[in-house]
């Protein structure tokens, strides 16, 4: 079992549920996320989103053989992995040459190849069969988008991958420090669930804490938990003291 898969799950598949098997992560939110569905990734510079992400691509290759896309805006495929595999050894070798793992590396988007752009990945997930989908991230595709052509994409995005293929998708939105709304508006208000990373400072330290805001059909944790990010593991999570 690879070093940054939690010990205390077990293996395998479960019809309903994508697990992440990141540790202290899945018995928040009842188990797992639920299949097909569409999930928001919310937080501050920082924190650990790239990171949550792609472990639950990895694990869901190494656990149930499932593939995942990484739909990169924000970084290059090269420089992204050789950062993830520095600051935590993640092992990129056996997914990308299984095909287990694949990176869609995008530069930030002109409003008019957004569509193009979405068609692109709705193809690659159709001839993969890939079940898992990470957007990194919705601000860096809508950046000139308007809100209608937003909505649109989103369509796209909840019936072409989620509800046709199957796919569970988490999409990584950017909060800057200090501001209060979360996104654009539109994507909370479609999204199945909604997961905040905040930084804040304690003393003269940066910390990190995660909260479950919202997960629909499951009963989830609705208490801050400690974000961890360790070396040889990745990001884990461990309930906040009071
Ligand atoms: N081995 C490590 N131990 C502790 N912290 C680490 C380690 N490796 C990286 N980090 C920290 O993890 C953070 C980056 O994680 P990640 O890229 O997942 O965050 P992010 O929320 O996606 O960031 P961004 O806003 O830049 O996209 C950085 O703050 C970095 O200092
Ligand atoms: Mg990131």
């Amino acid at each position: 079992m690879p070093s940054n898969i939690s010990s205390s799950s077990s293996s395998g598949n479960n019809a309903s549920l994508a697990k992440t098997w990141i540790r202290g992560f899945d018995s928040l939110i009842g188990g797992g996320f639920p299949r097909s569905s569409f999930i928001i990734l919310a937080g501050h510079p920082g924190t650990g989103k790239s990171t949550f992400a792609i472990q639950f691509l990895l694990n869901g290759a190494a656990m149930a053989k499932e593939t995942g896309i990484y739909a990169s805006f924000l970084e290059r495929e090269e420089i992204f992995i050789r950062n993830m595999s520095k600051s935590y050894g993640f092992d990129f070798k056996k997914p990308l040459e299984e095909g287990t793992l694949q990176f869609l590396e995008f530069t930030p988007m002109a409003p008019d190849v957004v569509s193009d752009t979405f068609n692109m990945i709705v193809k690659r997930v159709i001839e993969t069969g890939a079940k898992r989908l990470v957007i990194d991230s919705l601000n860096a595709l809508f950046v000139e988008t308007s809100p209608a052509e937003q909505r649109r994409i989103l369509e796209i995005v909840l019936n072409r991958i989620i509800k046709d293929q199957g796919c569970t998708v988490i999409a990584i939105l950017e909060q800057s420090i200090g501001k209060t709304e979360i996104g654009f508006g539109i994507e909370e208000f479609v999204a199945d669930g909604l997961i905040v990373f905040e930084s804040y400072i304690e003393g003269l330290e940066i910390k990190r804490r995660a909260i479950v805001r919202k997960l629909r059909g499951m009963q989830h944790s609705s208490r801050y938990q400690s974000i961890l990010l360790n070396p040889n593991e990745g990001i884990s999570f461990l309930q906040l003291a009071e």
